[in-house]
């Protein structure tokens, strides 16, 4: 035999390279792979050769044809694949199909906007579990046992020592416990009541404020309140401190805004008071600082919690609070 079956492959690799259209391509297998064909003449062959080294030399021819053959049948497969240029089926004018981008929830853009507000004013960000103890949600903040709020009515038991955190305000104790005072944290995240209605959703979010310290007095927390409501809103905005009562603080006090739709001329968001309650806030209670081991003598502090939902349906004039969490497109991509 004068040619090896490599060699007999490299040339038709040759030619094959060299042939522009299906009919060299057909003809090609006819002379390599046909009756006549060159590797078809080499397989005959085979049978002169001694007979130790005929079932290797198959092997090898046979694996070199099934090679070639499927290399001849890819190129003409090639050729006749619709192209841009010669089927007119695509219509390249079309425009592309676009991407759309993303974007973050209208909550959580807020959030971030409230929690960038107190971290310019030193606030560190802290966070508790959403699934909380009867002692952290109630026991450790003064809410005696036959306290409304412990109400099955609004509350979400998992069981008797279990709930879904009903405030942001268990997050106080947490942190208290594990650190000493100065503190000076905001604590955002889901909370969970037993309620629903146009401004009521069974999940929503607050941002829980702590600051702890020596000599923290009623003045610092004005500020601080004011501060944030002057850059959440607007700086002209006026804000009133209405006596109130919480068991984790006193004095207690609700926080009220000049309402941002009316500019307090009385409407309906504001049921035609001029003003909006927005934020719930007050001294933290010795009661509270006894519970985690601070000593009352020397330190004092304030807290304070608001409603997420609430700032974002008065920034955006939004009157449905359940459009924030029905996924409907429509209402989401305007933010
Ligand atoms: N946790 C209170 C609520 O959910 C708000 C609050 C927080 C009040 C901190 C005072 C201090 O209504």
């Amino acid at each position: 035999m004068e040619k090896t079956i490599e060699q007999i492959k490299k040339e038709a690799l040759k030619e094959l390279e060299a042939a522009s259209d299906s009919e060299s391509i057909k003809a090609l297998s006819v002379r390599y792979l046909g009756r006549k064909g060159a590797v078809t003449q080499y397989l005959r062959n085979i049978s002169n050769l001694p007979k130790e080294s005929r079932p290797e030399a198959g092997k090898k021819a046979n694996q070199t044809k099934r090679a070639i053959d499927e290399l001849f049948k890819n190129a003409l497969k090639r050729l006749e694949a619709p192209s841009y240029e010669t089927d007119n089926r695509i219509d390249v004018s079309l425009p592309g199909r676009v991407t759309r981008r993303g974007s973050l929830h209208p909550i959580t853009q807020i959030t971030q906007q409230i929690c960038d507000i107190y971290i310019r004013m030193g606030f560190d960000v802290a966070e508790g579990p959403e699934v909380e103890t009867d002692y952290y949600n109630f026991e450790a903040l003064n809410i005696p046992k036959n306290h409304p709020a412990r109400d099955m009515q609004d509350t979400f038991y998992i069981s008797d020592n279990i709930v879904l955190r009903t405030h942001t305000s268990p997050v106080q104790p947490r942190i208290m416990e594990k650190q000493k005072p100065p503190v000076r944290i905001i604590a955002p995240g889901k909370v969970y009541r037993c309620d629903s209605d146009l401004t009521h959703t069974p999940m929503f979010h607050q941002i829980e404020g702590l600051l702890v310290d020596e000599n923290v007095s009623f003045g610092d927390l004005k500020g601080v309140l004011t501060t944030f409501v002057h850059q959440i809103f607007d700086p002209e905005t006026s804000l009133r401190f209405r006596p109130s009562f919480f068991p984790f603080t006193e004095p207690s006090a609700e926080v009220d805004i000049r309402c941002v739709i009316c500019k307090g001329n009385g409407c309906r968001v504001c049921s035609h008071t001029g003003w909006l309650e927005v934020i719930g806030a007050g001294m933290v209670h010795p009661a509270v600082f006894e519970n985690v081991g601070y000593d009352t003598t020397c330190y004092t502090g304030f807290a304070f919690g608001m409603g997420v939902e609430r700032i974002a349906m008065l920034k955006y004039g939004i009157d449905d609070i359940r459009k924030y969490f029905e996924n409907d497109l429509r209402f989401l991509r305007q933010f």
